[in-house]
């Protein structure tokens, strides 16, 4: 540790606990994350809690930063209430938790709900950050309108549906394009099963189009969108978004040659969700894919970090782990996690353009509630109390 870092109730002694071996791993292999969340509550509290934060950090952490990439945050309403302090020390990007979904920004064909969205983009413009625009196309959190009346495979429908989808994207892009940095055109397309490649499962872009066409329309909209504001303003912002990369990165590359070759569109990057797990996956994992996708010419960004206590796949199939006490050993072992993480990241710059942390604190994350209801999860760099946590120490430590 450096003297920067005045441990105030963190045994550091635990940071030796450093490796999946160490800390007692599970086998790669299983499934970490399942399918992510969808839900828009996000609240916490209660349960068992532990002796933990307290770590009085000297610097900020998107200035220690500058020279590897921009620090975001997640954020909702809430945070810019209850957490500024913190943004505007720590962070200088952001990107809207929830409030640009088209579920909640465009709850009606004719209806935009601006007002959340746009305190956070004001948020940002004010203090000079930049945001990533999450997201235009996404399986989960769907308006209902965008696919009613709509049959599926049938041509007139998928004309309409392309429409709704292109209005949408340029009422965004008109709206958030001069703050927004990178955009995630395209969420989650990409199915579970390694099987087939696009994800079929639960997807009415899938179901109407027949096929996975949609992600095409989704980026050349984006595209076309940006470019009317400005030629050339497209240029790297173009993004695909999804969790398991390790898992996922042979199917995701295949994608994009699709994209590229049968398609001729070349988008900029694949956003790496990160919705790690304290045990997995090995960073080496995670090297070989981020390898895998500059090789084959694009950018990387983390999109939405944080770093889950549980293993609820310990041999492949969901089995709800229970409640633990976040003791000081624990967040110790978190710490060593996310401090080899950035160590990571730091690795890749400038090719890994941004790194997103999914909250702020740990009251406040999804993860309590997915994918079991109710049980404390401690993902994030500051407590419950806005107590910055031993990882945040950890990623400052270099
Ligand atoms: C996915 C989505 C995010 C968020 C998380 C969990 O990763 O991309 O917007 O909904 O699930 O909350």
């Amino acid at each position: 540790m450096t003297p920067s870092l005045l441990r105030r109730s963190i045994l550091v002694t635990a940071l030796t606990c450093l490796g999946a071996a160490a800390c007692g791993s599970s086998s790669a292999n299983s499934n970490p994350g399942g399918s992510t969340g969808g839900s828009a509550g996000d609240s916490g509290g209660g349960g068992l809690g532990g002796d933990t934060g307290g770590v009085v950090v000297d610097g900020r952490l998107a200035e220690k930063y500058s020279e590897f990439f921009p620090v975001g945050a997640a954020v909702s309403a809430w945070h810019l209430e209850n957490t500024a302090s913190i943004l505007e020390e720590h962070f200088n990007h952001l990107a809207a938790e929830n409030a640009m979904k088209a579920g909640l920004v465009h709850p009606a064909e004719d209806t935009f709900n601006w007002d959340e969205a746009d305190a956070i983009a004001d948020f940002a413009r004010e203090r000079g950050m930049t945001m990533t625009g999450h997201t235009l196309l996404w399986h989960r959190q769907q308006p209902s309108w965008m696919f009613q009346g709509l049959t599926a495979e049938d041509p007139d429908s998928i004309e309409i549906l392309k429409e709704r989808l292109k209005s949408h994207i340029e009422a965004m892009v008109e709206r958030y394009g001069d703050v927004v940095t990178n955009w995630d055109v395209v969420n989650e397309a990409i199915s579970d099963d390694g099987s087939k490649v696009y994800r079929d499962e639960g997807s009415d872009w899938y179901r109407i189009f027949g096929s996975h066409e949609y992600i095409y329309w989704a980026f050349h909209y984006a595209k076309e969108a940006l470019e009317a504001q400005e030629p050339g303003s497209s240029a790297g912002k173009l993004y695909y978004n999804d969790y398991n990369i390790t898992l996922k990165v042979d199917q995701i590359l295949e994608m994009l040659a699709w994209l590229e070759e049968e398609k001729g569109l070349k988008i900029d990057g694949v956003g790496d969700q990160a919705h790690y797990r304290i045990d997995w996956p090995p960073t080496s994992e995670i090297s070989r894919a981020y390898d895998k996708i500059l090789a084959a010419g694009y950018k990387l960004k983390v999109s939405e970090l944080d770093v889950s206590l549980y293993n609820d796949y310990p041999s492949g199939s969901f089995e709800p782990a229970p409640e633990v006490e976040f003791t000081p050993a624990l967040e110790a072992q978190q710490a060593a996690r996310y401090g080899a993480l950035f160590e990571l990241f730091r690795s890749y710059a400038p090719d890994l353009t941004s790194v997103t942390v999914w909250g702020i604190t740990d009251d406040r994350t999804w993860l309590d509630n997915e994918p079991v209801s109710g049980r404390n999860d401690h993902p994030l760099l500051w407590t419950d109390d806005k107590e910055p946590k031993a990882a945040l120490g950890a990623i400052m430590d270099f």
